[in-house]
């Protein structure tokens, strides 16, 4: 039998779900990041520009792990790439799909656990803004997503 209490109860979620605690999915849930607009998506793109000089993804591969609901995948998107896009909660998914519907882009969105999400795809770019952190093991996350870069690509984690 299991003992219960407040830890026990924390260790629980974390088995059961690849967030945090219940308390991150519950924000996730009841407030999708949803505050980006048009202005966002410049800001990004310029960041890819002023500290990358990545201005084109021509056909570029890009995995966006954890992708909310769309900022990055649209902007790597408009700039070339072949984009698809995973993200535990549903209703980030959704808002993405009807973000990159509207500007026309071609991006595959799935709903998953970057914990348990499997693919024999490799991409050249492996995407993971503000995610890690929130997960049940910000290392085991970054080691199960790495393996989904192609030889010669990159990870792109950030924060860990
Ligand atoms: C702070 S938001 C960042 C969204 C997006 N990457 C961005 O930069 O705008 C964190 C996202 O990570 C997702 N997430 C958290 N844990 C996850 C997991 N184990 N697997 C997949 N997505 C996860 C959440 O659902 C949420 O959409």
């Amino acid at each position: 039998m299991r003992a219960e209490g407040p830890t026990m109860g924390l260790a629980r979620d974390r088995e059961e779900t690849g967030f945090q605690n219940d308390d991150t999915r519950q924000v996730y849930e009841e407030f999708p990041f949803t505050l980006w607009n048009e202005g966002s998506l410049d800001y990004c793109r310029k960041l890819l520009a002023d500290h990358w000089r990545w201005t084109t993804f021509k056909s570029l591969r890009v995995l966006d792990v954890g992708c909310g609901t769309g900022c990055w995948s649209i902007v790597f998107s408009q700039i070339g790439a072949v984009v698809h896009a995973i993200d535990l909660t549903p209703v980030h998914v959704s808002v993405a799909r009807k973000e990159a519907a509207r500007r026309g882009l071609d991006i595959r969105f799935t709903v998953a656990d970057l914990f348990s999400f499997e693919t024999d795809e490799r991409y050249d770019l492996v995407w993971c803004n503000g995610v890690l952190h929130h997960t049940r093991d910000a290392l085991a996350g970054l080691r199960h997503i790495a393996k989904f870069v192609a030889p010669g690509g990159l990870p792109g984690c950030q924060p860990l």
